[in-house]
């Protein structure tokens, strides 16, 4: 089950991603129109979630976590309307509606996704707060790192790379912690650069944690692909099958991918074991992301 802050975190990121929108000059109307559809259609706001929760638990106040958990699902908004577009994976469903390009037009959703990527950079870069101007400077770094080559681009090049062909596990995994795991990474280092701490200990205890989720999260997410069903999806199932792509279950089979799920969720609970917080809310939501449906 998920956490019950889960619900609040969602609420809370809707909130400041409309109050954000609202705020942008409408002068392209149609590309404001994509950018909203897109960010504002509903989605889990996992990485928001990361966010705040892990900052919280630091004792980061909500208000000084908004900003990169805006900018942290902007780019990630961002991520998901070039990854449906006809030369990436050609999907025409997400969170149960048509994707960007289907609803607007491609050049819209490539435009869309620019500026999501573009708007996520200036929201740390503009953040309101007690921020120290080295800790903003480094939170930019850290998102830039996790989205491009060191990060989600390289890691959807290699998944492009990799359709239509298998590949050994570690090229595999790479694909995979570089893709999303990057990103689920950067949202727990950008709560803890949200902070004043100094505490080296704690930050590596978050990352491994983090990293051990993200992989999972998308282990996860290739076996809803087999497992789920549109509907409950809210994006077309058997959409990797269909396009042939390097997935857990297509190299290890559905049940070592099971396996595979539960053995990061197990390594997950483990990193957060050094921690000398409150870590139940963290626990309750490694466990949410490996036993959910869509
Ligand atoms: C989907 O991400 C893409 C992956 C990296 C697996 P999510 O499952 O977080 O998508 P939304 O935001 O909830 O729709
Ligand atoms: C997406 O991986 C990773 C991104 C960087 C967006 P998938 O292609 O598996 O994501 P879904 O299944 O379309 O959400
Ligand atoms: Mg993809
Ligand atoms: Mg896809
Ligand atoms: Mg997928």
């Amino acid at each position: 089950m998920a956490p019950e802050s889960l619900t609040l975190y969602q609420h809370r990121i809707e909130q400041q991603l409309e109050l954000r929108m609202a705020a942008l000059p409408q002068t392209a109307e149609r590309l404001h129109q994509a950018m909203a559809y897109s960010l504002t259609n509903g989605g889990k706001r996992i990485r928001p979630f990361f966010v705040y929760a892990c900052g919280s638990m630091l004792g980061v106040p909500l208000t000084q976590l908004d900003s990169a958990a805006c900018a942290i699902e902007c780019l990630h908004s961002y991520s998901l309307i070039h990854d449906d577009l006809p030369a990436m994976d050609n999907d025409d469903l997400r969170r149960g509606k048509p994707t960007c390009h289907k609803a607007f037009d491609e050049a819209t959703a490539i435009l869309a996704g620019d500026a999501l990527q573009t708007l996520a950079f200036d929201i740390l870069a503009t953040a309101e707060g007690n921020l120290s101007a080295e800790r903003k400077l480094k939170r930019i770094s850290l998102l830039a790192k996790a989205s491009g080559i060191t990060g989600m681009c390289a890691g959807q090049a290699i998944d492009l790379a990799h359709t239509n062909q298998r590949t050994d596990l570690a090229t595999l995994e790479q694909m995979h912690r570089l893709k999303t795991g990057a990103l689920i990474e950067c949202a727990v280092q950008l709560a803890y650069y949200s902070s004043e701490l100094d505490c080296p200990a704690t930050l590596h205890a978050l990352t491994s944690f983090a990293s051990a989720l993200g992989l999972a999260f998308q282990v996860q997410d290739d076996i809803l692909d087999i497992e789920s069903d549109t509907i409950v999806l809210g994006k077309p199932q058997g959409s990797d099958c269909k396009a042939n792509k390097l997935t857990y279950p297509a190299l290890l089979g559905l049940e070592e991918a099971k396996v595979k799920a539960k053995q990061l969720y197990q390594d997950a609970l483990a990193a957060l074991s050094s921690l000398a917080y409150d870590t139940d809310e963290l626990k309750a939501f490694a466990h949410y992301i490996i036993a959910r449906k869509f």
